[in-house]
């Protein structure tokens, strides 16, 4: 695996910074000197600036003030501070709504927005586009050059969808395309003739709406696509003038995760690197911090996963938010696991919302790293300096990567289908079916990719893919080749019912000729109350899996077709059926589990995997609960991250003649490690090789 350039070439280091508003302070410049003085102390060495600055720039239409925006660039590079500065569209300025309520959002239920709030332009609108295009141009011409400019940050956090007029005439041109003008290929796509809703033109068909069409599952998934497309369309627009100008400035734009509203996989490819803002619900009682810790690791892998290669994390608060019910501070020494846990899985930046908290609106108490207290003798800053001093250790493993041998499948079509279709259950909880399964890795120190279903499969030797409900055309055929080639695959109840445009799959599920892959046919799908169970009991199985397991929601009743039934159903009419399978196909194996169940059985499973499976962990030991170890690479180099997501200190047995140095204190390291109470580690070692 080769070591990759630093995402900012001229910032070889792990950066460390994050959203700054001088904009917001500039009737008080000793607040703005103050700023330098404490970003040097925590060890800053980079702010994200003009998020949300159009106003202080174009104050109105036409007339631009850049003189502020000129000398903070001035002053932060004086002082070694890179910038990432962002494109202002995230939010406009009053005069502009005024003028051209065209850029206004129009809601589902057909309602123009008034002016406020932010992340609510039409991503359609013409005269917004231009504007765009303008205050790019404007900002790369005035900035292109000057030496604090590190990266773009185009916009802030894109999502939501708009519905106006011209939205809709841009919905029916993708269509167009889509369906190659031909309107009964739409109609037989979407299955239109249910409750005569076939389309005779293009023109009859609008956007879905609680007051309209809610019903077509297809159009909904097309619809769904056509915000991506549009907000793709969007980005490319902010990007060009930069890329006009300079070239050679990566660009970002701030994800959210697993945000559903947009599948990120689309947008990737207009970017030059992935950044995204993680913002964790850490020491809440909905789970255990280990638990919490790989559902956090699922979403930085998948952000590291889009492009393969080193992300950035641009946002993470150093103590709390604002937004959430209950917004709990972070423990002592959790805020710099939870960023050591980011680079651990691939990110070469740690990034904070905030830098300083504002005095008024709605952000006044969404943690920072300044308090209003103004000054740095805080705990929140102390703790972020002193994981300035860490970061500052580890420019060695900036442009390193993680190689994955596993992958899990958590694909945003799918997540769509499967929350639009009615029957069965209504409670189907897709993302956390696949945490599950990843967490079952991740306990074991195992790396994966978490990837969607259009990317390649080949390089893996193990496949998770729960609740693969659609499949898109040759996705079945690729899982087949996996497994024929000596892949193990695993796959869920709700899988293979649908095609990309939700049409069940006729001659059995799961459909496309999975059903062969898995020596299945699934015959009905049983939907439990929530007072009803089931049993999953596993008999004598090749695989060594034993005990029972509770499933409840969904139970499918499959017929074995050629696989061998690890597990039956231990109650109902269709008790003694199978509810665990394992197909022998090809080199390969493809299992089933065919019942919602807890995470104890998926982990059980692939404990039984992995055992006889070539994948091999991180570290080859047996970590304790809570204990997670990554691997980055790259080149000769290659760092391990041991962290204690736990309450209680932990030791990591080390394997025989495994030697390293701790890169931050600098120490040799042999045998065992102790971790506290949320302790890290970074390991530089020789002993183990990197994956090709
Ligand atoms: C998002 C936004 C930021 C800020 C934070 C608060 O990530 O991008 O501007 O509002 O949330 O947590
Ligand atoms: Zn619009």
């Amino acid at each position: 695996m080769d070591k990759l350039n630093p995402i900012c070439k001229q910032v070889p280091h792990i950066l460390h910074g994050g959203d700054y508003n001088p904009d917001q302070w500039l009737h008080m410049p000793e607040i703005l000197k103050e700023d330098v003085r404490l970003m040097k102390l925590a060890g800053i060495n980079s702010a994200s600036v003009a998020i949300f600055a159009w106003k202080a720039l174009e104050p109105e239409e036409g007339i631009y003030n850049f003189e502020w925006l000129d000398h903070m660039m001035d002053q932060l590079h004086e002082n070694g501070i890179s910038v990432v500065l962002a494109t202002p569209s995230g939010a406009r300025p009053a005069w502009m709504d005024a003028k051209h309520p065209e850029v206004l959002r129009v809601s589902a239920d057909r309602v123009r927005n008034l002016h406020g709030e932010r992340h609510n332009h039409c991503y359609t609108s013409p005269y917004y586009r231009r504007k765009v295009r303008e205050m790019n141009t404007l900002l790369a011409e005035r900035y292109g050059k000057h030496p604090a400019l590190s990266l773009w940050h185009i916009s802030n956090e894109y999502g939501g969808e708009c519905h106006c007029e011209r939205c809709q005439e841009a919905f029916r041109e993708w269509l167009h395309e889509r369906y190659d003008s031909d309107i009964e290929k739409l109609n037989r796509a979407w299955w239109t003739s249910f409750w005569s809703h076939r389309y005779s033109t293009f023109e009859e068909i609008e956007s879905p709406s609680p007051r309209g069409e809610n019903s077509v599952h297809g159009l909904k998934l097309d619809w769904m696509r056509f915000v991506t497309f549009q907000t793709r369309s969007f980005l490319e627009n902010e990007i060009a003038p930069l890329k006009a100008v300079t070239p050679d400035i990566p660009v970002v734009t701030n994800l959210m995760g697993t945000y559903p509203g947009l599948d990120p996989w689309k947008l990737a490819p207009s970017l030059d690197a992935v950044s995204w803002d993680n913002y964790p619900r850490w020491h809440s009682d909905e789970r255990s911090t280990w638990e919490m810790a790989a559902n956090i690791a699922f979403v930085h892998d998948l952000n590291r996963s889009l492009k393969k290669k080193p992300f950035l994390l641009m946002e993470s608060t150093p103590s709390q938010v604002n937004w959430m019910p209950i917004n709990k501070l972070k423990r002592p020494g959790m805020h710099i696991l939870a960023s050591m846990q980011a680079v651990a899985h691939g990110s070469d930046s740690v990034q904070y919302f905030q830098w300083r908290k504002g005095r008024g609106a709605s952000e006044k108490f969404h943690g920072a790293v300044v308090d209003h207290c103004g000054h740095e003798n805080t705990r929140v800053f102390r703790e972020v300096a002193e994981l300035g001093r860490m970061l500052g250790t580890l420019d060695g493993v900036v442009g390193t990567n993680v190689p994955a041998e596993a992958a899990v499948i958590y694909d945003w079509e799918n997540e769509w289908a499967i929350r639009d279709f009615q029957g069965f259950h209504q409670h189907r909880d897709y993302e956390n079916v696949c945490k599950e399964h990843y967490r079952a890795l991740w306990k074991r120190g195992v790396s994966a990719d978490v990837i969607d279903m259009e990317q390649d499969f080949s390089g893996y030797r193990l496949l998770a893919a729960p609740m693969l409900y659609m499949l898109k055309p040759g996705v079945a055929a690729r899982l087949r080749r996996f497994v024929e080639n000596g892949g193990d695959l695993v796959l869920t109840y709700l899988t293979g019912y649908v095609n990309e445009t939700d049409l069940c799959w006729l001659g059995g599920f799961p459909g496309d000729g999975l059903r062969e892959v898995c020596g299945i046919w699934n015959e009905e799908t049983d939907a439990l109350y929530p007072s009803d169970s089931n049993r999953v009991c596993f008999g004598e199985n090749s695989l060594g899996m034993d005990g029972e397991y509770r499933a409840f929601e969904m139970c499918e009743i499959i017929h074995a077709e050629g696989c061998e039934t690890l597990a039956a159903y231990g109650e109902d009419f269709y008790a003694g059926m199978p509810a665990v399978t394992m197909n022998r196909f090809g080199k390969g194996r493809c299992f089933y589990i065919a019942a919602r169940t807890d995470g104890s059985l998926p982990d059980a499973l692939y404990g039984r995997i992995l055992a006889s499976s070539p994948v091999k962990p991180a570290l080859d030991t047996v970590l304790p609960e809570g204990v997670s170890v990554t691997r980055r690479c790259g080149g000769e180099e290659e760092y391990l991250f041991l962290m204690n997501f736990s309450e209680a200190t932990k030791t990591v047995r080390l394997p025989d003649g495994f030697e390293a140095a701790d890169v931050i204190s600098g120490d040799n390291v042999s045998r065992e490690i102790t971790l506290p109470v949320y302790g890290v580690r970074v390991l530089r070692s020789g002993a183990v090789t990197c994956l090709a």
